[in-house]
């Protein structure tokens, strides 16, 4: 593209108000139903300690130092994840294949988007469905009669699917500062508040101890490679890693704000909400007789709701659990759609309510497939998975790790080491050298031979 028939140069897009705001926002982007519904389902899925803390050394080792590099790009870049990408490796003097770094994680966006708004559609339904105590005093057999009653009917799967889209594009026609800006400025309190009222009554009504146990006491006999994988795939999607979410953010954060400090808040917060809600959970779970850990994706969607049917103050702690909940992934989604967007609206010169609908369009389509997934196409399969499954595993296990092993393999060697540096805002110049290096050495190799490993065993 030359530069004339180029992209609007500049942030057209806006700037966070002041560096919280993006913590917020970003934090907003990173908690979401990967740490309210999917850490705790793999976890136990996992057998628990041994997963939580391969998990806990990929945050630290790997998805720190490459969402410290993401920012970076997106603040360079100052455009959305496609153009930045561009931009950068042209200033970099990299060959230009590295600009596919930022299609390759739109794409994967707008992938996760399709899904996501199908889940996000699940805990609004849930909502309804606590809230108007219709659950109450119901046995896990009509939790799971209302839950596959839900899974088997494409059209109410579409209703909420569809309500959770419109939720979405809804905040993002408002643009970064106000709409973006002042939906994480409500949410975000809110969600901590809400979880903190939820762990006191876990505290006092399930079992602390065995759920303490389970999440944090190392069994090495229940860890395997695919859980290895899973950890390091986690880890990418639980910080909105690898698809420019937060290279979308960094572009609009303000000039100077040092991103490792920036960072770390952001990290530290997200593991906070996941163990949190492991510890919302677990205990309440072990406290149930016939209620097991390992019960998969419809852990929060089938074993909660009974034992909140089922518990004093069940009916109001139950729905407070799932408005949580969607909120987390209303904040999240919002950071799924904004790379796409800003990029159309860079290249068409349209409006960002165009640019929504397309994108928002897009992805509803695409959701479908997930939507009948679960009922119409449920014997569909490609290799024993579901359109579902397949999404999930391509993008989440796939494509979020590859990206970021592009992204630490760019900064870590093609880019300059002091420009790299540099453009971090940080002047603890030891600590850079250790981001650096983590980078260049760590993140890369992990990354390469968990998947190498991980795929090969999956497949052979
Ligand atoms: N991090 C979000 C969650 O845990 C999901 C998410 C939002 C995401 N944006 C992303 C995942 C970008 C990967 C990439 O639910």
């Amino acid at each position: 593209m030359s530069e004339s028939s180029g992209p609007v140069q500049g942030t057209v897009h806006g700037v966070w108000r002041s560096r919280w705001v993006f913590i917020l926002a970003a934090t907003g982007s990173a908690v979401g139903l990967g740490n309210i519904w999917k850490f705790p389902y793999i976890a136990g899925e996992n057998g628990g300690g041994a997963f939580v803390l391969v998990y806990l050394a990929c945050i630290l080792f790997v998805a720190i130092p490459i969402m410290m590099a993401e920012v970076m790009l997106g603040r360079l870049g100052r455009m959305s994840p496609v153009n930045a990408m561009k931009k950068v490796v042209k200033a970099t003097g990299a060959p230009r294949l590295w600009g596919s770094i930022g299609w390759l994680g739109v794409a994967a966006g707008v992938l996760i988007l399709s899904y996501y708004a199908v889940i996000g559609g699940w805990v609004l339904h849930y909502v309804v469905e606590m809230g108007s105590g219709r659950l109450q005093g119901a046995s896990a057999g009509d939790v799971a009669a209302s839950f596959s009653s839900l899974l088997e009917n494409p059209q109410k799967l579409i209703f909420w699917q569809t309500l959770f889209m419109v939720l979405t594009m809804g905040v993002v026609i408002g643009g970064v500062t106000k709409g973006l800006g002042v939906a994480v400025k409500v949410m975000m309190p809110l969600l901590f508040v809400l979880l903190f009222v939820l762990l006191i009554f876990a505290a006092q009504h399930g079992d602390w101890a065995a759920g303490a146990r389970f999440l944090f006491s190392f069994r090495s006999d229940s860890l395997t490679w695919s859980g290895v994988m899973e950890a390091l795939g986690h880890s990418f999607f639980t910080l909105s890693l690898g698809m420019g979410a937060i290279m979308a953010y960094g572009a609009y954060m303000p000039e100077g704000a040092p991103i490792g400090r920036t960072v770390l808040t952001i990290a530290g917060l997200d593991t906070l909400v996941s163990l949190a809600a492991g510890m919302a959970i677990f205990p309440i779970v072990f406290a149930s007789p016939g209620m097991a850990p390992n019960a998969g994706p419809s852990l929060m969607f089938q074993t909660l709701p009974v034992i909140f049917a089922n518990m004093p103050g069940g009916l109001f702690f139950g729905t407070l659990f799932f408005v949580l909940v969607t909120i987390a992934a209303w904040s999240s989604s919002i950071s799924l759609i904004e790379p796409a967007v800003a990029w159309l609206i860079e290249t068409w010169r349209v409006s960002r309510a165009t640019a929504n609908l397309v994108i928002g369009t897009f992805a509803w389509v695409l959701g479908l497939g997930t939507v009948f997934s679960f009922n119409l196409w449920k014997d569909h399969t490609l290799a024993g998975n579901t359109f579902f499954e397949v999404m999930d595993f391509a993008t989440a296990s796939i494509l979020l790790p590859l990206v970021g092993l592009l992204i630490s393999a760019f900064v870590g060697w093609a880019m300059k080491r002091e420009d790299a540096m540099a453009a971090l805002g940080d002047n603890a110049v030891r600590v850079l050298k250790v981001w650096h290096w983590l980078l260049a050495y760590v993140a890369t190799s992990a990354i390469a031979l968990i998947l190498v490993v991980g795929l090969y065993k999956k497949f052979f």
